[in-house]
């Protein structure tokens, strides 16, 4: 491909993650979009998946044909001329520093809501991660076909607790049972749930933003309420600005209900007309570089295991920043200014069951592993050196000490620690006094899969002792004095030597900052 053909490719590209707390829909939402798409042909594959109403043996094998955990990780079609990657953050237990790097590698978000329920933990962690980024976030009011919050409470908790400008760009008409539709402010329209008498889904509102008094739909209290509230929302309201969206200052909402796929395809169709095609990325020496650069390079945001003793491979996930990727092409990773030969690749393309040959800045590379690469790596061809910037680390909330079981085999205990350590799979600390291991993570999944791969990749047995829920807080070297440690407040070194304390709950923290007025401590994040 040359520059223009680059150019127009990553035009089309879309690559974003839903954020969401457990049970919000967003399977239900991507399975939507991945219908729209034309990716699956039918509601329900990917829920019984989640749901384990697939049989196990047939899924791997669906996953062993695709690629590997295909719609677990990243998930592309095309649609409407473009063509969209999603990213999969994990949610439940399965949180993880990894869902936190995945965010890092999109170019915007979608943010479902459960419109019952309102902003929930999960959603403010993601949500937090995305506004650092500053990329947009678009947000979506889910399960309107169930009785939930006022539209205006839900609006107004969005802009208080997130603290980002909402602009809604529909508004239910009724809801639960009572569910007429959306009054599409933005579309200037009437989105009916059930088609009308004629046949009609779409009803045209007036200059004024109104229904003609013809349709019986303007006799009905919900419409009346959704029509003052839009009335309202013009005069106090923010107004629409495409430019606070792309900085993501202004998020703009939509209501619907995934399960009935109402108002998904709106949401889609807007969504795809505001959310910004691959950037340009910033490397350490800040400069920049444009995605239509003729030379690749990217950033390794994932490396994702292969949980199959038989099998030591490991993906690592490459998000593309500029240029073209090629199958067999050669790339300097940066780190070691060693030149690797890419052969062996796959994309995530959610029907075609085949490895990548070509891809360009947006999309996503999974690349097999034998050990060459780490979290954060950049690769690129050509002469030119391109390092991107460290990806954040993220303050860990578990701690557990941890300990090699077989106290003579403290050798390959130590190597393993060091490589997954390395690699960002968890964090280590030492205990000041002791020097005991103790590793922070964000999930327990992070705990079980560093066992289980201190097991297989290193043969060491570890014990962990579950330490619980901490507040890890870092104290400047030069105003530690050791005796403000105690019992509550655990003092430790982190990998690059700095002293942090770990709390034992917020009361803790406050008393330790009511007794020392003067020390400074942060968070990571
Ligand atoms: P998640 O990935 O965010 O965890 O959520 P998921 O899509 O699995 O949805 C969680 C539950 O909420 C599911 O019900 C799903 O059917 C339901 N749900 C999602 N969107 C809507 C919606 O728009 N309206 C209504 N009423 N429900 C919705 P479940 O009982 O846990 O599973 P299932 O028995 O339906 O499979």
């Amino acid at each position: 491909m040359n520059e223009t053909k680059i150019d127009q490719a990553v035009a089309k590209r879309r690559t974003f993650a839903i954020i969401s707390h457990p049970d919000a829909g967003k399977t239900t939402i991507t399975e939507q979009l991945l219908l729209f798409g034309g990716v699956v042909r039918e509601a329900g594959t990917v829920k019984a998946r989640k749901s384990g109403n697939y049989a196990k043996s047939d899924w791997m094998e669906i996953e062993k044909k695709r690629g590997i955990s295909v719609t677990s990780s990243v998930m592309q079609f095309d649609y409407q001329g473009k063509r969209i990657n999603i990213l999969d953050t994990p949610g439940h237990e399965d949180f993880s520093e990894d869902t936190y790097r995945t965010l890092m590698a999109v170019d915007s978000a979608v943010m479902v809501i459960d419109s019952a329920k309102g902003i929930e933990p999960q959603t403010k962690k993601l949500f937090q991660i995305c506004k650092m980024r500053g990329i947009p976030i678009f947000t979506f009011m889910n399960k309107l076909d169930r009785d939930g919050r006022e539209p205006l409470d839900l609006v107004n908790e969005l802009e208080e607790v997130l603290g980002i400008d909402a602009y809604p760009m529909n508004w239910p008409i009724g809801m639960g049972k009572g569910l007429q539709g959306l009054y599409d402010r933005y579309n200037q329209r009437v989105v009916l749930y059930r088609k009308d008498a004629q046949g009609n889904q779409y009803l045209p509102l007036d200059a004024e933003g109104k229904l003609s008094d013809k349709y019986p739909l303007t006799e009905d209290s919900a419409y009346q309420d959704a029509e003052g509230d839009m009335e309202l929302l013009s005069e106090a309201g923010n107004s629409f600005d495409e430019a606070k969206i792309l900085s993501g200052d202004l998020t703009p909402v939509f209501f619907g209900s995934a399960l009935a796929n109402f108002g998904v395809k709106t949401f889609l169709d807007s969504y795809l007309k505001y959310a910004p095609a691959p950037a340009a990325h910033v490397d350490q020496a800040e400069e920049k570089i444009e995605p239509d650069d003729p030379e690749f390079s990217g950033f390794i945001f994932k490396i994702q295991a292969n949980m199959n003793p038989n099998h030591r491979d490991r993906i690592a996930f490459v998000r593309i920043c500029s240029g073209e990727f090629d199958r067999g092409m050669d790339v300097t990773l940066h780190r070691t200014g060693k030149v690797i030969r890419l052969s062996n690749s796959t994309q995530f393309m959610a029907d075609a069951r085949h490895t990548v040959e070509k891809a360009v800045a947006g999309d996503i590379v999974g690349l097999y592993d034998t050990g060459n690469f780490q979290i954060g790596d950049t690769i690129y061809s050509g002469k030119h050196d391109v390092q991107f910037e460290k990806l954040p680390q993220f303050t860990p909330e578990l701690f557990v000490h941890v300990a090699a079981k077989n106290v003579m085999k403290q050798k390959s205990f130590h190597k393993g620690i060091q490589q997954l350590v390395q690699e960002g799979a968890v964090q280590l600390y030492t205990n000041y006094n002791t020097g005991d291991y103790i590793l922070g993570a964000v999930g327990q999944l992070q705990f079980e899969v560093f066992q289980f791969r201190m097991l297989n990749e290193y043969h060491s047995e570890v014990v962990m002792e579950p330490m619980g829920k901490k507040i890890a807080r870092w104290i400047d070297p030069e105003q530690l004095d050791e005796r403000m440690s105690s019992s509550r407040n655990l003092l430790v070194k982190d990998r690059m030597d700095q002293p942090l304390f770990l709390f034992e709950n917020e009361f803790a923290e406050r008393w330790f900052k009511g007794k020392y007025p003067k020390i400074k401590l942060t968070a990571k994040l």
